[in-house]
């Protein structure tokens, strides 16, 4: 039998998952981390700063899509367009475990300004929900496709000898793009093209931002 929830079962389990998310504690779908099998080389300080802070602003990237995903849930009109976005919001996850675990390797720390990319896009994601569905999925769809052009910009400034990044990168991208079809499939809305510009100026900001602080 199923068991039917109620609007605090819902807001409590919103809420247990902000937490996770800030916490780093969040439900994965349990993939292996790519860097596990990847080659370990000796870095130089250089080499491995910038991939530190680079993995920064991807997991900083990674905290707002989580919030775009929540954003999604909370303001559903579709059931079932949210159960097929279950599993791309986990996988969210593991990138960002793994994008974690891989700064703080370098020796450097996640973003302090995570808590506010994440209650931004929340925002971004429940506004746009408000709206109807096919904006926010809209939002997401946008979202993923601009972060698979960071992941590529990455890559090429990544040491070629970093593999353990690389290899996080790699299955982010093939994930990010999967993510953008799928939520295009549940019939994201083609955002306006100044909405597009803003979103670019925003995630220039953020990328600033988190690459320092
Ligand atoms: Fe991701
Ligand atoms: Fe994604």
């Amino acid at each position: 039998m199923q068991r039917a929830y109620s609007p605090a079962d819902n807001l409590i389990s919103h809420a247990d998952r902000i937490l996770r998310t800030l916490a780093g504690h969040a439900i994965t779908t349990g993939r292996d981390n790519p860097a596990d099998s990847a080659e370990h080389s000796e870095l130089t300080d250089d080499e491995a700063q910038l991939s530190a802070r680079l993995m920064r602003v991807n997991h900083a990237g990674e905290v707002a899509a989580q919030a775009l995903y929540q954003g999604q849930a909370l303001t559903a009109k579709d059931k079932t367009v949210q159960e097929n976005l279950k599993r791309a919001a986990e996988e969210e996850n593991d990138h960002l475990a793994w994008c974690k675990k891989r700064v703080n390797e370098l020796g450097e720390q996640t973003s302090l300004l995570d808590p506010l990319w994440y209650a931004g896009s929340l925002t971004i994601g429940a506004v746009a929900g408000l709206a109807g569905d096919k904006w926010n999925l809209g939002f997401l769809a946008e979202t993923e496709k601009q972060v698979v052009k960071h992941i590529d910009e990455h890559l090429e400034k990544i040491s070629a000898d970093d593999h353990k990044t690389r290899a996080i990168l790699k299955q982010m991208h093939e994930d990010e793009n999967q993510h953008a079809t799928t939520a295009i499939e549940q019939g994201a809305a083609e955002l306006p093209e100044p909405v597009k510009q803003g979103m670019q100026l925003v995630s220039k900001i953020m990328t600033k931002a988190s690459y320092w602080i």
